[in-house]
């Protein structure tokens, strides 16, 4: 994992306090997405760079209990369960999806912990009520004006000087050519099936100074998600052997993992995972 130097932010714009109202949640889990399909085979860890990724992130962060909490799409609730090891004073996680809403509030209830079903763009917190958001794997999937409702709305929510962290996707280098850009945004939507449209680290950082943060920390990391020692990383020798087990069990599902390993190694220099903290002046 490699932190990196941060540059001086541009002018940021101004801040529209009331969010748009566009949060049709999804009732089911769509198996065709690539993360669904990776977590039907046993995968826990489903963002770009892995658990270290998350960890520097969690450490860029740093929760403690003092804190109000939001999570932006905690999926399987992964980092949930390392964020609420922290014991923040309270934990919220925003879920687009019914299903994995339903099977959050399995894991995480009680009081000061609440999922709430809809879209990050659109919470129905009040404003500067928060202290720190993150969100992983969930902005890379979004159109462009998407990604920024949803920074938007981590401002809206985060008391002055609170923290949004971010773990999504890049392009590199910074100066990949716009065709470039559309290349592999077209070969990862077709591949996932999901309408991935990863930024460069210049355009998440541009993206989130845009909406009035100040960018803290990045990191980033090798886009390794589907190889044999990153999943050993993440998931564990015998959660490894499980996955390989299923993976070899399913037919269809094996093809299609194969179809979406083969992208991002082609596609390796061009990608990395990146881990931002961006404070709310
Ligand atoms: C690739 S998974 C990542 C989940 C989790 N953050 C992780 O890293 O394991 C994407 C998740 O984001 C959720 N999601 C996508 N867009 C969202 C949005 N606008 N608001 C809330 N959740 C969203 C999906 O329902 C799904 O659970």
């Amino acid at each position: 994992m490699h932190e990196q130097q941060v540059m001086e932010p541009v002018a940021p714009a101004v801040n529209k306090a009331t969010p748009p109202r566009h949060s049709t949640a999804n009732q089911k889990l769509n198996m065709e997405q690539g993360h669904w399909l990776l977590a039907k085979m046993g995968k826990k860890v489903l963002r770009p760079g892995g658990k270290e990724l998350t960890m520097g992130l969690m450490d860029k962060l740093a929760i403690t209990a003092q804190d109000d909490l939001v999570e932006f799409a905690p999926g399987m609730g992964f980092t949930a369960g390392i964020a609420l090891a922290k014991n923040p004073r309270s934990y919220t996680g925003i879920e687009l999806n019914e299903e994995a809403a339903a099977m959050l509030r399995k894991k995480i209830h009680g009081t000061g912990r609440e999922i709430i079903i809809g879209n990050a763009c659109c919470s129905t917190l009040e404003s500067s009520s928060v202290d720190k958001v993150y969100g992983e794997a969930m902005l890379t999937m979004q159109a462009d004006h998407r990604k920024a409702e949803i920074i938007r709305e981590a401002y809206r929510i985060l008391r002055p000087g609170g923290l949004y962290g971010i773990h999504e996707i890049a392009l590199t280098p910074d100066t990949m050519s716009e065709e470039g850009k559309r290349q592999v945004q077209h070969d990862l939507a077709a591949t996932i099936k999901v309408n991935a449209r990863p930024l460069t680290r210049a355009e998440w950082t541009a993206m989130l100074e845009g909406e009035g943060f100040k960018v803290e920390s990045i990191l980033t990391n090798p886009m390794l998600l589907l190889e044999a020692g990153r999943i050993v990383d993440d998931e564990g020798f015998f959660r490894t052997l499980k996955i390989a087990f299923n993976i070899l069990t399913h037919p269809k599902a094996r093809k299609r993992i194969l179809a979406m390993r083969k992208v991002f190694r082609q596609y390796e220099a061009s990608m990395s995972a990146i881990a931002i903290v961006a404070r709310k002046g």
